[in-house]
């Protein structure tokens, strides 16, 4: 079926049409800054007005960078703090006069590298981390998805993970990438630790530098750069959309 997936980021709002039997594009990506402040009204129309320059009037799916529960945002660690209890797919689903499914941004690229990219047909437990302003996870277990695990908030050297070893914290800090590197792989070996499993896949800004860094991790475990690049966010809103669209159709 066609859904049309959006990427909601801090600087930017993305959305395509998906076909989610192939995960491919059925129309141009497009793009509209994410308004500042990010406040739900502002994010809203910014989402409505993506959707009418798209032009598709079938159901949509969205990736937002919070934890998202049932519907209702629960954190905002670098989104518009007004965003918390907001029940996000309520707020667009009426200024959209139509279904929207809301979930964590980083649970649906997960799903996109599942489905079509780095960890396709990967059975056990697949570690998806996308490291960019923040530190996103998505873990599956047997291609099964646990949402909302937001690793990057696990408490490390004292504060949480993503503010010692993100993408903005090495421009922040100006780390070379090998020292980012070696934060990074610290933090590999905490989240290993923590969940054995058996692939890790990065994606976001820092996977496209993996060369860079890739001889400072020293971890035990299979670590692979994701292949759906900045389209996972789109495709996996997609494919998260047409799962909700059949399970509710279901009922
Ligand atoms: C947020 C997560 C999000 C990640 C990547 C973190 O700061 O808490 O929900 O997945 O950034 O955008």
């Amino acid at each position: 079926m066609d859904i049309l997936g959006i990427d909601i980021g801090g600087t930017g709002i993305k959305g395509a049409i998906v076909d989610t039997v192939t995960g491919q594009l059925k129309s141009e990506r497009m793009r509209i800054l994410t308004p500042q402040p990010s406040t739900p009204e502002a994010v809203a129309n910014t989402v409505y007005e993506l959707v009418n320059k798209i032009g598709f009037d079938g159901p949509v799916a969205c990736g937002f960078p919070s934890r998202v529960i049932h519907g209702v945002v629960k954190t905002a660690a670098n989104i518009d703090k007004s965003w918390i209890n907001v029940p996000v797919e309520e707020l667009f689903s009426q200024r959209l006069n139509r279904p929207v499914y809301v979930a964590n941004d980083a649970d649906v690229a997960g799903l996109a590298e599942l489905h079509y990219g780095a960890a396709k047909d990967v059975k056990g437990t697949v570690l998806f981390l996308t490291i960019g302003t923040g530190i996103g996870s998505c873990l599956f277990i047997d291609g099964t998805l646990c949402p909302n695990t937001e690793l990057g908030h696990l408490k490390f050297h004292g504060d949480s993970a993503e503010r010692y070893c993100s993408g903005a914290v090495k421009e922040r800090e100006d780390l070379k990438w090998k020292e980012w590197g070696e934060r990074f792989n610290e933090y590999l070996h905490y989240v290993s630790f923590l969940l054995q499993p058996d692939l890790i896949v990065l994606g976001g800004g820092a996977s496209k530098k993996f060369e860079k860094y890739k001889e400072v991790l020293d971890i035990d475990i299979p670590v692979k750069t994701a292949t759906m690049l900045n389209l996972a966010g789109i495709v996996g809103a997609g494919i998260y959309g047409s799962i909700r669209y059949n399970q509710e159709s279901s009922k």
